[in-house]
This record gives structure tokens, C-alpha cells and sequence, in this order.
């Protein structure tokens, strides 16, 4: 979906996800030292206003402005000094500086732009940065529930370990998510990476 589709899917309802954030992040970020953080493809900015809520200096990136306008709008006041919301394409966006967490959540993209994104990403990890992602996996659509149903936009390891290849890996697998009312669970791929403190 390009930026005008997401602007219309933000535009349309008063919050498209939830209004906390992601059950996953605050497990995965659990104990990290806090400082820059990254929230790429932020969408309305729920994960993004959390880790500032946790102290985290925010950058929240995305190239909807009505999703930006929205996570504008929900940052409590205490926290507006805490994040910079930049409208942008991950495609070519250069942030100019590292960071020390850099969270993906549900970014889709055809697998040759994805990996793209995701090599030059890696690239702006400070030492010891922690890189956390979750998406949709591929198995998800014949076996899960929800999400995506184009398996050449979802996740699997084969997509993420050549990026991975200097990083110390934590977790890199599928993981289930049970979805209220259905039957079966949703299968996500989650990843949790940093980069040694000595590079
Ligand atoms: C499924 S939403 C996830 C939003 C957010 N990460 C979350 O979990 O709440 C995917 C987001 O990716 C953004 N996106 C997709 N392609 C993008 C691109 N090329 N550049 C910047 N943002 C993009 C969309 O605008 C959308 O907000």
C-alpha cells in the first residue's frame, strides 16, 4: 500500500491499532540501557510514545502524515520534547546518526525493498544497540489468522539472517499470538539482535 492508502486507512477511523503499545515491545526492550531509539514505520506512533514514556529520545518515522499527525495528537504533553516525528520513505530515509534500539513493528514491503530497508538499518545501530522486529511470518497465511495474505510481503529467517550476519542473535523464529475469538493463533516472526559493544 503506498502513503496515500495509509493515510486513507488512518484517516478513516479513529485509531487503526491499539492504543498502547505492541504486546511484544516491552518485554523485548526489557533491561535495555535507555537512550535513541528508532521507531520505524511508526504508524500512529503507539510504540514510539511508549518508549518515551520509559525514557527513551525518540525518532518515529513513516511516510503517512495522517499517522504522524495522530501520533502527534495522542503524545501526552510531558512527552512531546521526547520524540521528532518525521514524515519520510524508509525507501531512501537517512537518519544521519545511530541509535541505541531500533524497533520495526509490522512493516511489510515486497522482500528485495525490505531487505534493503533492513541492511541499511542495521547500519545505524550504535554498539551494543538492540534491533527488535515483528511482523507477519509466511506461515501465518496458511496456517495463522489475519494479517497480510501476500506471502512474498511477510517474514521469515531467510529474510532476516544475511542482515543479521554481525550481530549477536537472541531470537530470530516465528511466535504465536492468540487471537481473541478465533480458533487458531496468529503467527508472527519476532527478532532480537544487538550489536557487540566493541565495534
Ligand atoms: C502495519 S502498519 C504498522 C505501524 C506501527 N509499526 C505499529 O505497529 O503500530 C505499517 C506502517 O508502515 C508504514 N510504511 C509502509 N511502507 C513505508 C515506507 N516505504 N516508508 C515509510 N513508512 C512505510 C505505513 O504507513 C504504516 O504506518
Amino acid at each position: 500500500m503506498d502513503s496515500a492508502g495509509w493515510d486513507a486507512r488512518y484517516e478513516a477511523s479513529e485509531l487503526v491499532w491499539s492504543r498502547g503499545p505492541n504486546q511484544f515491545l516491552p518485554p523485548l526492550v526489557e533491561g535495555s540501557k535507555v537512550g535513541s531509539a528508532l521507531d520505524l514505520a511508526c504508524g500512529e506512533g503507539r510504540n514510539a510514545i511508549w518508549l518515551a514514556s520509559q525514557g527513551w529520545q525518540v525518532t518515529a518515522v513513516d511516510f503517512s502524515a495522517a499517522g504522524i499527525e495522530k501520533g502527534k495528537t495522542l503524545t501526552p504533553d510531558d512527552l512531546q520534547n521526547r520524540i521528532e516525528w518525521v514524515v519520510a520513505d524508509l525507501v531512501d530515509w537517512e537518519p544521519g546518526h545511530t541509535f541505541d534500539l531500533i524497533a520495526v513493528f509490522y512493516l511489510h514491503l515486497p522482500t528485495a525493498v525490505f531487505s534493503s530497508v533492513l541492511e541499511r538499518c542495521v547500519s545505524w545501530l550504535a554498539p551494543g544497540g538492540r534491533l527488535v522486529a515483528v511482523g507477519h511470518a509466511v506461515r501465518n497465511v496458511a496456517e495463522g489468522v489475519g494479517g497480510p495474505q501476500a506471502p512474498e510481503i511477510l517474514w521469515d529467517d531467510d529474510l532476516f539472517r544475511p542482515a543479521l550476519a554481525d550481530l549477536v542473535v537472541t531470537e530470530c523464529a516465528e511466535r504465536l499470538r492468540p487471537v481473541d475469538g478465533e480458533p487458531r493463533a496468529a503467527i508472527d516472526f519476532v527478532v532480537n539482535a544487538h550489536r557487540p559493544d566493541n565495534e
